[in-house]
């Protein structure tokens, strides 16, 4: 294992009544327990599709690498159009495993291009076109539900553009990602003659890193998606305990649901590395759109979750941290820091008449950045702000596999704390369908006669 957690500052023996007891874990004791019951029962069950991918994927990552190298062999760019759990596993990955400045070094230094197009903003379409030429790109359209409107858009855009700048063999710029059984995408793909992964019935988007839908993207980086699977088969194996203090990713969740219940209703995620930079956002949906509920499993109105928030270290001791440390009580920060960094860079000498300066020189910058990983620890916990450190020994296939799992199953085990469904999204699907009604769908006539019931704006509160 890579990962660590080390969950000393998120204990009142070192934040005092800012923090946790042993009698408050050991109270919710039967409770953790019957989480961890819940999510062995259900393997591989329902929405659980995802717990199983560390195992039963052999077959399906041969078809991977083999179709990573065709589009290596053929294509100079590999773009992405999927929004959500269909891009930012896809994206935190490609930062965390590819060299950092990828797409513009030059060809003979990389592989090919990689970009994730997930938004519907026409200047940023406009913009990617600029750069790459469509007869050299494979374009990977990936939507669970093959029906997300953001995705279809991008879809219909480039395909059009593909008709008329590839002729006939249009179809072989494109390969699908989506579910087998249900959606347009499945439909049009299987018409169309597109090259086809699936995404398996039980994992959500937010949960599918690790099928498919991030591993065609890291093959076809190179990036050793075998390796990821492993990573998180490890993490699988060390959570195989009922006992939270054998279990960090129970412990995790046993911390979160306790901090929640005082009053800590913000999880800020840090990582100390601009390597791990988008797993914050990977990190934010999956714990934001999993836990934010209004109903639990028994029909009662509950409004749990924690308002996930991205921050970067050490940029942000420059920004957000002065929040952190003298701000309110309504916090957990997770810091994830990295132990040995791939490549360090000697702070030089020059400044000897600079004492002020000179105290840099003949230290590394990894020092420099894991000095001042400690340093904000340490002041957040003097100013007893509950925090909480993922550690990682490096950043490889293996780690990140790791550390998305170790997430993955903080996230189910919270859920059953919490007795809420993780697995749904019921507030997402009320802004879809008011676009639906909004851009004329069929049958969504009665959610537009709703929204055209609704009070309308007044002027007098727009100046
Ligand atoms: O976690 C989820 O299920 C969602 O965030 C989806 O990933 C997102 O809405 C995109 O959906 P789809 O993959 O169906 O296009």
């Amino acid at each position: 294992m890579q990962l660590k957690f080390d969950f000393n500052n998120m204990m009142d023996a070192y934040i005092g009544e800012q923090g946790i007891s042993e009698a408050e874990i050991a109270a919710l004791l039967p409770e953790a327990k019957k989480a961890y019951a819940y999510f062995e029962k259900n393997r591989g069950a329902g929405w659980m599709g995802w717990s199983e991918l560390p195992y039963n994927q052999a077959e399906i990552v041969r078809d991977i690498i083999a179709t990573a190298a065709d589009v290596r062999s053929r294509f100079k760019n590999f773009v992405v159009l999927g929004i959500g759990g269909s891009a930012l596993g896809p994206m935190a990955v490609f930062n965390a495993l590819c060299h950092l400045r990828y797409n513009e070094l030059p060809e003979e230094k990389r592989g090919v291009r990689f970009y994730v197009e997930d938004n519907v903003d026409p200047e940023r379409m406009h913009a990617l076109l600029d750069i790459i030429d469509v007869k050299e790109t494979m374009f990977n359209v990936i939507t669970k539900s093959g029906a997300t409107s953001e995705t279809m858009s991008q879809y219909l855009i480039i395909t059009d553009i593909l008709k008329k700048k590839c002729g006939a063999d249009w179809a072989k710029h494109i390969i699908a990602t989506t579910s087998e059984s249900k959606g347009n995408l499945i439909k049009l793909a299987k018409d169309e003659g597109f090259k086809t992964f699936y995404i398996p019935d039980g994992v959500g988007g937010r949960f599918s890193e690790l099928c498919p839908v991030g591993l065609l993207p890291a093959a076809v980086l190179g990036i050793d998606v075998i390796g990821l699977l492993r990573g998180a088969s490890n993490m699988d194996k060390a959570c195989a305990s009922s006992d939270p203090y054998k279990n960090p990713a129970l412990m995790a969740a046993t911390l979160s649901y306790l901090a929640m219940k005082k009053g800590k209703n913000i999880s800020v995620m840090m990582p100390y590395s601009d390597r791990l930079k988008l797993m914050a956002d990977w990190y934010c949906q999956l714990w934001g759109e999993s836990l934010g509920k209004a109903v639990d499993l028994d029909g009662k109105t509950v409004h749990v979750g924690q308002t996930p928030v991205k921050a970067l270290g050490v940029t942000d001791q420059h920004s957000q941290v002065q929040l952190y440390t003298e701000g309110p009580f309504d916090k957990v920060i997770t810091i994830i820091g990295v132990e040995h960094f791939d490549k360090d860079m000697p702070i030089a000498n020059g400044a000897d008449e600079f004492k002020d300066v000179n105290f840099l020189c003949g230290h590394t910058m990894g020092e420099l950045i894991n000095t001042e990983r400690v340093a904000t620890e340490y002041a957040l916990t003097r100013s007893k702000h509950m925090n909480r450190t993922v550690l990682l020994d490096a950043v490889n296939a293996e780690s990140i596999g790791e550390l998305m799992f170790f997430f993955q199953l903080e996230t189910a085990y919270c859920g059953s704390l919490l007795n809420i469904d993780p697995f749904n999204q019921p507030g997402v699907e009320e802004g879809k369908n008011a676009t639906y009604a909004m851009f004329g769908r069929g049958g969504y006539e009665a959610k537009r006669a709703e929204l055209e019931a609704a009070p309308k704006k007044s002027d007098k509160y727009i100046i």
